[in-house]
């Protein structure tokens, strides 16, 4: 099998999680490079039902390694959790399966706390996740993120907490008229998160350079998709990490050439979470209606955040631009049975944009919001 990657061709949520699962069986290290836990994936093995956020389904396959990479933002709370209940479960009991990148960077309180009162306070609402991706993202950039190597150095960690966080509390307090956060319970809380995490910590680049230099099949899990790029996406709408095919070798530190492959997700329909412009949206709230149908049958709700995903036909103009983005050279449809029973179906092949026809998704949230689809019916 190689090297894949995995990823999502639409909004996310298209299923990537089965076809994982199902890549995983001829992988030996299963790397994520992007997002946080505001991705979120139901498992189900028997009769139970296991949900992660951030740590790769390949952890419930014993002798699997899966990999942080230093591209993902780690919530260390939500990590340590994951762990707890995997293994209450019987799961990972080797330590030596999980590996976080000692670059990654951590989501502090600070990100979460900023996240939900941007949302709170904008006129024009992303809907993110409130997990704190953006703002983490934004300050790892703004090179003034914690890693998780910082967070491991107790001196270092206070050094830079006393730095950041007087900015922080000064915009929570000053411009969102929020509670300032406090210092110590910041320090306690966090390091003690970071003892535990420690023994996890190591380095994603040279754990996978050395696996293909072996021999090693590498499967690399894209979370979110292509429209919620940073950069390729319906920008501003979008999440804050480079969820294209570009996102998989800044965020583990493996070169473009031992990528082999790379298998785009879609579903037989498109759904988006949150706010931003999606040409096929249909009406999904009213009963008896084709996007009623798509919502109910197609079980259309959030893992993490529970919210109802917006639903409407299949847009081929949009995976176009995936295909372009992502180079991808393998398609995997998903959730073609929620098409059963409807009478009839569209297909959006192109928009009309200012008067002219485009077969591919514009760039950019304005262009897209003025497009028209034009639809084959069959
Ligand atoms: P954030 O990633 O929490 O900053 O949210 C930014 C946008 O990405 C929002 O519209 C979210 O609904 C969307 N988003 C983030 N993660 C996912 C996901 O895993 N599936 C679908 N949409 C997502």
């Amino acid at each position: 099998m190689a090297n894949v990657v995995i990823i999502g061709a639409q909004w996310g949520d298209e299923g990537k999680g089965k076809v994982v699962d199902i890549y995983t069986e001829h992988a030996q290290q299963v790397v994520r490079y992007q997002g946080g836990n505001n991705a979120g994936h139901t498992l189900v093995v028997g009769d139970e039902t296991i949900v992660l956020h951030l740590i790769p389904s390949g952890i419930l396959h014993p002798g699997k390694r899966c990999i942080i990479g230093n591209g993902v933002v780690l919530d260390p709370k939500i990590f340590l959790g994951e762990i707890e209940g995997l293994k209450k479960r019987g799961y990972m009991q080797d330590d030596s399966q999980l590996v976080v990148d000692s670059n990654l960077h951590v989501i502090m309180p600070w990100h979460k706390a900023i996240d939900l009162a941007r949302e709170k306070h904008a006129d024009r609402k992303i809907g993110t996740t409130g997990r704190g991706i953006g703002p983490t993202y934004e300050d790892k950039v703004g090179r003034r993120g914690i890693r998780m190597s910082d967070l491991v150095k107790p001196q270092v960690f206070r050094r830079k907490l006393k730095e950041i966080l007087p900015e922080k509390n000064f915009l929570l307090e000053n411009f969102f008229g929020e509670a300032p956060l406090d210092e110590e319970q910041i320090f306690a809380e966090y390091s003690g998160y970071a003892q535990q995490i420690e023994k996890y910590i190591g380095c994603c680049s040279r754990s996978l350079n050395k696996a293909i230099e072996e021999g090693a099949n590498l499967l690399f899990e894209g979370a979110q998709g292509t429209l919620l790029d940073i950069d390729h996406g319906t920008y501003p709408y979008v999440t804050s990490s480079s969820t294209c095919i570009g996102g998989v070798c800044t965020g583990s530190g493996v070169a473009a050439r031992h990528i082999n492959s790379v298998i785009g997700i879609t579903k037989a329909y498109c759904t988006r979470v949150g706010g931003g412009p999606f040409p096929t949206e249909l009406d999904w709230e009213t009963p008896g209606t084709v996007g009623y149908h798509l919502s109910t049958v197609g079980a259309e709700k959030g893992v993490t955040t529970g919210r109802s995903r917006r639903c409407g036909w299949f847009d081929a103009a949009l995976l176009k631009r995936s295909a372009q983005v992502n180079g991808l050279s393998g398609l995997c449809i998903t959730k073609l049975d929620v098409l059963d029973g409807l009478k009839e179906l569209k297909i959006c092949v192109g928009y009309e944009l200012d008067g002219e026809q485009t077969d591919i998704l514009p760039m950019g949230a304005d262009d897209i919001s003025r497009c028209v689809p034009i639809y084959e019916t069959m």
